[in-house]
């Protein structure tokens, strides 16, 4: 029987272990986790806890003790750390990409200089990298773009890396205190002219030479409803019964795909290496056509959710495919065509200050034929069945995805669901809402006109 390591305990994890375990090889998993996932727990995984996922001595020691056959990371740390590269000294197939390949998430320098460099600019918004804690270039660009630019910290830093114009400072102090202190941190700055469209998440799951999409979401970042509020790490994603987004055409898919694959191509060039594993576009559909956002190595979370959920094909073969540099042979990703609507309820408080502690009350029946619950930032209740309640330990609690034959369906049945839930929670009602949907088609009409 394979022996599976998945890295990490949140909602994506969740996911990652349910996928595997639909796999006609039957695979056993382990969790190598910091905190035990009661959704995780409830699949029948094994979980061994490490104080930080981070910790590769841990994970020697766990594939060592139950001779696994591939490891598969969740979130970007580890991956920034060099998980890859610790498994291949170790001998153990990963599925996810080498240090030098993940700086394509850790630094946004190195990445747009990547595509400048390697004729992708044309998917990329002018920029400047600044590397002086007194470098006048910045004002000028700031000048050039009126004010109108997005700031970007060099590094990890948790989703609070990017300042906006408009929604985190109007004047040019502000930003340049922001770029100073990432300057600080980080030895650098990435300056960008502010794009103006819609955005949406294409993910693709590569091994250096195929790129295979999975189907397109759009995630809902900031808090509040109708788009307002401070970022999140993602309240909610929806994704339509044609695996697209209403707002999108064919062409716009294909041209996310197209600088997916030079950007992959471009990437092994560089870092001489070939890139394995996950490439996560945030893209945005502009007048100018589609633009990169950013990359990520990993899958998004909570667009993993919706993903993995309707996967039909084999995902251990997939991964296994990808590490071995065959992944041509699994031809298309196999999606059923329902449309999804996924929500996270949070804590109070999320996400500028997170409440813990509190109780939720569950519903009798976590999943079903149009509906799936994975467990985020919660715990077990010692004294009570975690089948009938949780205690929320992080920010983004549990996920609800609903199905339907639209995504108007899929929106009803979720919220139903999260109906059943009970307790002192928050999330986006207005997520996958007809009124939404079409306010967003509007938008992407009047932009491309
Ligand atoms: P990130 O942390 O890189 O995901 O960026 C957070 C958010 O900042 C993105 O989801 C976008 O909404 C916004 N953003 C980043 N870069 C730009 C840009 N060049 N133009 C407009 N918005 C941007
Ligand atoms: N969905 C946002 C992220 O995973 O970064």
């Amino acid at each position: 029987m394979k022996k599976i390591i998945v890295i990490g305990n949140g909602g994506r994890e969740h996911a990652i272990c349910d996928a595997l375990l639909k796999s006609p090889q039957n695979p056993e998993i382990w969790n190598l986790a910091t905190a035990v996932n009661p959704g995780i727990e409830n699949l029948g995984v094994k979980i061994e806890l490490t104080d930080s996922l981070e910790n590769f001595e841990t994970l020697k020691n766990l594939v060592e003790k139950i001779h696994a056959d591939l490891v598969i990371p969740g979130p970007e740390a580890p991956l920034a750390a060099g998980v890859a590269d610790f498994c291949r000294e170790i001998g153990i197939p990963c599925f996810g990409p080498t240090r030098k390949n993940a700086q394509l998430e850790s630094s946004k320098s190195w990445t747009r200089d990547l595509l400048k460099n390697n004729g992708i600019a044309d998917a990329c918004p002018d920029f400047l990298v600044s590397m002086e804690k007194d470098d006048p270039t910045r004002a000028k660009f700031f000048k050039k773009w009126n004010g109108q630019v997005v700031v970007k910290a060099d590094g990890l830093l948790g989703g609070k890396g990017v300042l906006v114009a408009g929604d985190h400072f109007t004047d040019f102090e502000t930003a340049d205190d922001f770029a100073k202190k990432s300057i600080e941190k980080f030895g650098r700055v990435v300056l960008e002219e502010k794009l103006i469209g819609v955005e949406f998440s294409l993910i693709s799951i590569v091994d250096g030479e195929s790129v295979l999409d999975c189907r397109v979401c759009q995630d809902h970042k900031r808090v509040g409803e109708n788009a307002v509020g401070p970022q999140t790490g993602g309240m909610g994603v929806i994704s339509d019964e044609n695996l697209s987004l209403p707002f999108l055409t064919k062409s716009d898919l294909e041209k996310a795909h197209n600088i997916t694959v030079r950007a992959m191509h471009a990437v092994a060039k560089e870092a001489g290496d070939k890139f394995v594993g996950l490439l996560y576009g945030g893209f945005i559909a502009t007048k100018n056509g589609v633009q990169l956002i950013e990359y990520n190595v990993r899958w998004g979370d909570p667009e993993a959710l919706n993903i993995l959920c309707t996967l039909e094909s084999d995902f251990l073969e997939i991964c296994e495919s990808a590490c071995a540099g065959n992944l041509e042979k699994i031809g298309k990703l196999k999606f059923t065509s329902v449309a999804t609507v996924q929500k996270y309820l949070c804590a109070p408080g999320y996400p500028d200050d997170p409440e813990k502690g509190g109780t939720i009350e569950l519903p009798a029946i976590l999943d079903g034929e149009n509906f799936r619950t994975f467990f985020a930032g919660v715990e077990k209740i010692s004294e009570k069945n975690p089948s009938e309640a949780v205690k929320i330990s992080g920010g983004r609690a549990i996920g609800i995805v609903g199905f339907g034959e639209n995504l108007e369906r899929a929106n009803e049945i979720c919220e139903q669901k999260i109906a059943e839930f009970s307790g002192n929670f928050h999330h986006r009602a207005d997520i996958g809402t007809s009124k939404l949907t079409a306010k967003r088609v509007e938008t992407m009409q009047k932009i491309r006109h």
